[in-house]
């Protein structure tokens, strides 16, 4: 009998016709994410979960996969699994770092240049017909990029490549993880180590590359952002909790800080009526950080072969854990 492995979203079709092949599956397709009391039904009878950042991955739904081997999310990000308990149970968790790096470097840095150089704003503005003066020496004024100080927190492997991507607009790189990197790193990606307190205190952009943790949660408040630069953005590609919202609208409506370009939020979608979508100086998109037609394709095939993996008890390419 073939092994059955449930999909709380679907893949792209190489990547179904692979896991047909092999096992009986079933994918969810009906309300996003999938409920709670679906997926606790579900898992009772499958060997293998495919699942996506929405979906809560916690100890009840974990503790009801009898059959459980393994689970393989769609994403870099796992703070929607109870790794803890998984491991316990001995049931493999799979991630596709890597893969989505360059992409999501990408957007941080895309989002960097769209804040500085006010595109979104402009765009609106054309669009709603409300452009009204040309070339002014003042008119829709940003700021250069050479010179200044981006300030990466997380000089992991998204973090590293935005460094490579702010060494070729001459910025000036400073960084801080738990553990500085190793002076080669440092001298490659020409960055300095440096404390949280300058780290805030001394970046014209900071940019977040923090898994959501409890030590990360809400760190972003308007204790921080009364110490950053009255000039500063703040760019998150990681995970919306990081920042506490209230405080992040209320600094950029008091000009606190400069202005911010935000891909991922506490709850997402966010709606029409968040105080983010009314301000002017906050670029918005839809946690997009990976979605590009390539690294989609690429992360179908990791999340596949992690499963393979780790339904068979062996250790996913990308392994949490263990
Ligand atoms: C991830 O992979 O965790 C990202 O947030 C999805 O873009």
């Amino acid at each position: 009998m073939k092994k059955k492995v449930f999909l709380t979203r679907t893949l792209h079709n190489f990547a179904l016709k692979e896991l047909r092949k092999k096992y009986q599956i079933e994918i969810h397709s009906g309300k996003i994410p999938i409920p709670q009391t679906i997926l606790r039904s579900k898992i009772k009878e499958i060997d293998g979960l495919i699942c996506f950042p929405y979906d809560s991955i916690n100890k009840k739904i974990i503790e009801e996969g009898k059959n459980l081997k393994v689970i393989s999310t769609y994403s870099v990000g796992f703070d929607h699994i109870d790794t803890e308990y998984a491991k316990k149970k001995k049931i493999r968790v799979g991630f596709t770092p890597e893969v989505l790096t360059d992409a999501t470097a990408d957007m941080a840095f895309l989002l960097l240049l769209d804040i500085a150089r006010r595109v979104t704003e402009g765009d609106k503005i054309i669009r709603e017909g409300k452009w009204k003066e040309i070339y002014g020496a003042f008119d829709y004024v940003g700021v250069d990029l050479q010179g200044k100080t981006i300030g990466i927190l997380g000089l992991g492997r998204i973090g590293s490549t935005l460094a490579k991507r702010a060494k070729a607009f001459d910025m000036k790189i400073i960084y801080h993880n738990r553990k500085p990197v190793t002076k080669s790193k440092e001298k490659l990606l020409d960055t300095k180590y440096v404390s949280f307190e300058k780290l805030i205190t001394q970046s014209d952009f900071l940019s977040i590359h923090v898994p959501h943790t409890k030590e990360t949660d809400r760190l972003f408040n308007m204790k921080i952002f009364r110490k950053m630069k009255k000039t500063a953005f703040l760019i998150n590609t990681s995970r919306g909790k990081v920042i506490n919202e209230k405080d992040l609208a209320i600094a950029l409506k008091k000009k606190i800080i400069s202005g911010a370009g935000l891909d991922v939020f506490d709850k997402e979608p966010i709606k029409k009526n968040h105080p983010f979508v009314k301000l002017p100086n906050i670029v918005l998109t839809p946690h997009i950080g990976s979605s590009t037609k390539e690294t989609r394709i690429k992360m179908a095939e990791i999340t596949v072969k992690n499963l393979n993996l780790g339904i068979n008890g062996k250790k996913p390419i990308y392994s949490v854990g263990y």
